[in-house]
């Protein structure tokens, strides 16, 4: 199911935004404009019905660096809070700072005192017009009930770092918070593929069906064995032509190897993954990605066109408009030209970022237009 609407309030750059989602978003905006937030922020979403919040958050820092760190009012307090609409399922999960008295001591220490402190966490969906809370937790307190509005007595343990999402022991008894949570942990993320020299992507593989791309890229020749295997690549070579006219890729599958080869019209052999241009390889594991016989509900690409030349923008228009009818996609990107691709197609207009007084904001994409060439804005 696809997300309607996605609120962020409190976390890093994003102040407060309230974003309305198509089938395919871009979201385009300078350095530092917040575009990574955004993706991040769906990270922490998706870490909190994985049980893994308090970690991630560890990993950006802890909750004093995550927290949107400019000027709040006096009765505004310090929380982060993601508020998403899936289908008829509203979701609102809001964290603050451990309050000192709670913070654990050990030996007059304290202990795990950046982790997040879940203050509110609440599901909601839609019966005959009128809204039906499923799940209310309010620090401590827990309490769910069904779509018919009674309470559900089975016990869910809650730890105050954690969401009670990623906390359901009996899942049949809570079906519509369990819908949700498999909703979010279905979403695919793709961030950085390596393509330095080191990589992976470059050696040849260990051949195994991979109908999902890793989030590195590194099993790339496989994904890409795996759909030929499938569909026959008919769909995934149209693509390659539209990015690089007269191109063959080959797969050479061996037993316990498989490398890919990339045939370029004027060269006499065809290259191994070792051999290729960075771009090169990008291109071909974002359409690995956006390929995959497996869509999820929502992928989402930060930054994908890194090492890309503009002349590919176009093809890679194209194929975000295919790949979303089968998943929701949201791409965040530099490229102003990508957009220029996406609306000329008939595909919805970006959403435009921009820092004002450290605060990431909408611009609103009609200050552009971007039904002509958008060579002459950047
Ligand atoms: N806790 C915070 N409070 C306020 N701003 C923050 C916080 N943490 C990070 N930032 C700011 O968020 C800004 C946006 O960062 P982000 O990485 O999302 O930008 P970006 O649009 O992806 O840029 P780039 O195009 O360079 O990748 C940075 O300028 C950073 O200073
Ligand atoms: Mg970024």
């Amino acid at each position: 199911m696809p997300i309607n609407s996605l609120k962020v309030y409190g976390y890093r750059s994003i102040k407060n935004i309230d974003l309305k989602l198509h089938d395919l978003n871009l979201v385009v905006g300078p350095n530092g404009s917040g575009k990574s937030n955004l993706y991040r922020c769906l990270q922490l979403i998706w870490s909190a019905a994985n049980g893994s919040l308090a970690a991630a958050i560890a990993k950006e820092g802890g909750m004093p660096s995550v927290m949107w760190a400019g000027a709040r009012s006096s009765n505004d307090p310090a929380r982060m809070r993601f508020q998403l609409e899936v289908d008829d399922l509203a979701y609102t999960l809001e964290c603050g700072i451990i309050p000192l008295s709670a913070i654990t001591e050990v030996k007059g220490d304290p202990w795990f005192s950046t982790d997040p402190d879940i203050k509110l966490e609440e599901v909601t969906t839609v019966k005959k017009d009128k809204r039906v809370k499923l799940l209310h937790r309010k620090r401590g307190l827990i309490e769910a009930r069904g779509t018919d509005g009674q309470p559900i007595e089975f016990p869910i343990l809650g730890n105050p770092f954690e969401s009670v999402l990623a906390s359901l022991r009996a899942p049949h008894l809570y079906p519509e918070l369990s819908r949700l949570r498999q909703e979010i942990l279905d979403w695919r993320f793709y961030h950085h593929f390596r393509t330095d020299l080191a990589s992976e992507i470059r050696k040849e593989q260990t051949p195994v069906f991979t109908p999902v791309l890793s989030h590195d890229g590194h099993d790339l020749a496989s994904a890409l064995a795996s759909i030929i295997a499938t569909n026959g690549g008919y769909e995934l070579n149209e693509h390659l032509q539209n990015a690089f006219p007269g191109a063959k890729l080959e797969i050479d599958m061996k037993p316990t190897e498989v490398s890919l080869l990339f045939e370029m019209p004027g060269l006499n052999r065809p290259f191994s993954a070792r051999e290729l241009s960075d771009g090169t390889l990008q291109y071909l594991c974002i359409l690995a990605a956006l390929l995959t016989e497996r869509p999820p509900n929502l992928m989402i690409l930060n930054e994908p066109e890194t090492s890309i030349h503009p002349d590919l923008f176009d093809a890679l228009a194209e194929l975000l408009m295919v790949a979303s009818k089968r998943s929701q996609i949201l791409v965040t990107t530099h490229a102003r030209e990508l957009a220029g691709g996406i609306v000329r197609r008939g595909g919805p207009k970006p959403i435009e970022l921009e820092k004002k007084n450290g605060e990431t904001r909408i611009v609103g994409a009609k200050l552009f237009s971007y039904d002509q060439d958008d060579d002459d804005r950047n």
